[in-house]
């Protein structure tokens, strides 16, 4: 089914459709894997906006109170806090086997490339497990990374913690105060890693979208780079997004199910 057309997706993995796609894998000389907050879902890290085993984050906090630098220079104990909590609760997860999928993937091959929204590490932590190289180039910062916020120098953090935070952490060298190393609504991206994505992008002759929402740009933008340069586009989510209409294949349902069925077949 070519879903760039008027035809809502299949609730199940079409089995020609999912032996066609292993096909386009297989002859990729380029893939690039674009994940969001749903490939984390069935590991128990809250989603941001719903849709996976978790409540989204924001439904019980407002962002503009928490991740905003604005936030941080109001009130650094309470956005320490959240994220001393986030650090605790993340920290705990483990990869699901949509990770796990994805870093045998990559273990058996070259030229596979992972462009991840999340700022968790389970990516990275699947990748250990099971000798892969298939690190990921984290769009919107890292849970597990401590920055000055004078300085600018960074620091990681072990997921596994202790993740208290009173006294409030300061800089070694400036002794500034330190903050979470993420991306913060308000914020830009890291120019440098947003070309590389970009360059991704542009030489994938495949793009695989993982249970990201694609609301949020300029990650969102990727897959039509992707699009744009002649290579296509598969997306993996539990519902359409807006990417969908942009996609070749879609699948439907969870991503811990559908990516071991597609990329270990
Ligand atoms: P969202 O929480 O916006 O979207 C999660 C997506 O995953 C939704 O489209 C769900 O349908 C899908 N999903 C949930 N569970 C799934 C599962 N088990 N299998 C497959 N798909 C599933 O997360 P993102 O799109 O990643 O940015 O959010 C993008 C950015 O918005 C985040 O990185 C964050 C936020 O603002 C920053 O913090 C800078």
């Amino acid at each position: 089914m070519d879903l760039r057309g008027e035809e809502m997706p299949s609730p199940e993995p079409n089995g020609e459709e999912l032996q066609e796609v292993r096909g386009w894998l297989l002859e990729a000389e380029s893939v690039l894997v674009l994940t969001g907050a749903g490939i984390s879902a069935e590991s128990g890290v809250p989603t941001f906006r719903g849709g996976g085993v978790e409540p989204g984050l924001w439904d019980r906090y407002r962002p503009e109170e928490l991740a905003t630098p604005e936030a941080f220079a109001r009130d650094p104990e309470l956005v320490w806090g959240w994220y001393s909590w986030r650090r605790t609760l993340v920290g705990d997860c483990r990869p699901n086997p949509a990770h796990e999928a994805l870093a045998r993937f990559a273990a058996g091959r070259r030229g596979v490339h992972l462009v991840t929204q999340n700022v968790d590490h389970l990516h990275e932590e699947a990748a250990r497990n099971l000798g892969s190289s298939l690190l990921p180039l984290h769009l919107h910062g890292s849970l597990f990374r401590d920055r000055c916020s004078g300085c600018g120098k960074e620091w990681d953090v072990q997921p596994k913690g202790p993740h208290g935070t009173m006294p409030l952490p300061r800089c070694e060298s400036c002794h500034s105060l330190l903050r979470p190393g993420v991306v913060w609504f308000g914020e830009m991206l890291d120019a440098g890693e947003l070309d590389v994505a970009a360059r991704l992008a542009q030489q994938a002759a495949l793009t695989l979208v993982v249970g990201t929402s694609g609301l949020v740009y300029p990650a969102a933008g990727l897959p039509r780079v992707t699009l744009e340069a002649g290579g296509r586009v598969v997306e993996v989510n539990l519902e359409p997004t807006p990417l969908t209409p942009q996609a070749h294949r879609v699948f439907l349902g969870s991503a811990a199910r559908l990516l071991p069925l597609l990329l270990d077949g």
